[in-house]
């Protein structure tokens, strides 16, 4: 087609657009996925029409019947959507109006595409968000399950990445639980402001019919209406609160993926991840490498990239709706794709991690982690902090000149630095007696670690 007559709105021009025109302001090509909310978001305002006596109640029929037939086409794939036809509101407005004539025609009265794409988004969103916290939901669960395996499997915990004090597997897999445990919250708190119906706002100011919002909000399933029409047409801060969710929760996930990537690493030897996650070398026949976690820490700054897009999309924009808008679904949609593509990977994968505890646990005697407990000890025997850490440095410094830990210091030695130090210093000096004594709520002892994956299994 090459005249301007094919399109809905050509009325009022004389030249048709250049093919590249059109391919430069056509979104189909990426807003046809949204085409079940369009529908969904049509059906609703259809209804309430007929209900207003805005269009017959045969309109409604009509429209209803022509949606049904329209569903079934895409599903199978037989409609063939067209640049020609913008985007994916007009391709579904006429594919409907070819099988059922006027009544498809009478289906946008007292609409736009301006508040319709508004609604289509939110709907596309809010059903991403509750997918989004399904898969959240199981790979926390699979978080809690590791890290009931290793409740009580000593490793180092640093700071610094310098041994620091021994922690348990399962403590360091909660404190992720954790992490992603405020990403469902925050995904939560999104939707309520996503789930808000922007139809009745028409282009900008809204519509002379006499219209029933709440109505469409209710069919829909939306908490309430868009209060204003100019904020309801224009405004994606939804959007972008959405994908500051991804990036935070992407955050995390690459916090995480670096961990995983080191301590497989030969020279950590930490954790086995399954085969099943990683790829070897076209060169090197020894590798096994952890591409899926590598893959995830890069595809963060993917995430953060979207989150600017957006960002960036609306600074600035006067008000109402401006074409600057249709920027918005890429971006969102690529946000979606990673965060639901890394959560199912990494819900799978974090049941396929195996502890190396023999690896931990000699990696604990090579960094003096009990020379806090020592410390504590001598507190508790009557000196004051500061000085009960001077007299652990010195020995740790004569340990470290002798080439061994802590606990392998002899009372003589040790009292030549805190001659307070009696025969029951070993035991605060072992791994599990250091574990075993941090022993309140969010601490590393085996039986806190029990309690709060307890607690955590509730909460899910
Ligand atoms: N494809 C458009 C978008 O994504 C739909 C709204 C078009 N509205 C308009 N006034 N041209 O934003």
């Amino acid at each position: 087609m090459t005249s301007a007559a094919q399109y809905t709105w050509a009325g009022r021009f004389s030249e048709p657009v250049s093919d590249l025109v059109k391919r430069y302001t056509a979104s189909v090509d990426f807003d046809k996925r949204m085409w079940r909310q369009d529908i969904r978001g049509s059906l609703a305002h259809a209804k309430m029409l007929a209900k207003q006596g805005i269009i017959s109640a045969q309109d409604l029929a009509d429209i209803e019947r022509g949606m049904a037939i329209v569903t079934q086409e895409i599903e199978s794939g037989q409609l063939e959507w067209s640049i020609d036809l913008e985007d994916v509101h007009l391709n579904v407005e006429k594919r409907l109006t070819a099988l059922v004539g006027d009544a498809g025609k009478r289906l946008h009265t007292g609409r736009s595409r301006n508040d319709q794409v508004a609604t289509d988004i939110r709907l596309y969103l809010r059903d991403a968000i509750d997918d989004i916290q399904v898969l959240l939901k199981s790979f926390r669960s699979a978080l809690v399950d590791l890290a009931e395996k290793e409740a009580a499997t000593p490793m180092p915990g640093f700071t610094h990445l310098q041994v620091a004090q021994p922690v348990t597997f399962g403590h360091h897999m909660l404190a992720y639980f954790e992490m992603f445990g405020r990403d469902a919250e925050r995904f939560a708190d999104t939707r309520k402001r996503v789930n808000r119906l922007p139809l009745g706002a028409a282009a900008l100011a809204g519509t002379t019919y006499p219209i029933d919002r709440e109505f469409v909000a209710a069919e829909l399933g939306f908490e309430g209406v868009c209060e204003n029409s100019l904020d309801a047409v224009s405004d994606r801060d939804f959007a972008i609160e959405f994908t500051s969710a991804c990036a935070l929760l992407m955050m995390h996930i690459s916090r995480l993926s670096e961990e995983l990537v080191m301590w497989m690493s030969p020279r950590v030897g930490f954790i086995q991840i399954a085969d099943r996650f990683c790829t070897g070398s076209s060169i090197m026949p020894q590798k096994k490498n952890p591409d899926v976690p590598e893959l995830a820490r890069g595809k963060t700054g993917r995430v953060y990239g979207q989150l600017m897009s957006l960002l960036t999309l609306m600074k600035s924009q006067p008000l109402a709706y401006n074409k600057d808008n249709q920027e918005d679904k890429e971006p969102l949609f690529d946000a979606v794709d990673t965060v639901t593509d890394t959560l199912r990977i990494f819900a799978d994968m974090a049941g396929g991690i195996t502890v190396r505890a023999d690896n931990m646990q000699a990696a604990l005697t090579q960094g003096f982690a009990t020379a806090t407990d020592l410390a504590d000890y001598l507190v508790k025997k009557g000196l004051p902090f500061r000085d009960a850490h001077e007299a652990v440095g010195h020995a740790v410094k004569a340990a470290e000149a002798k080439g061994v830990d802590l606990p392998q210091l002899s009372l003589e030695e040790l009292r030549a630095f805190c001659p307070q130090v009696e025969n029951d210093v070993f035991s605060v000096l072992t791994v599990t007696g250091s574990l075993a004594s941090r022993d309140h709520i969010g601490g590393t002892a085996p039986a806190q670690v029990l309690a709060a994956i307890a607690r955590a299994r509730q909460r899910l």
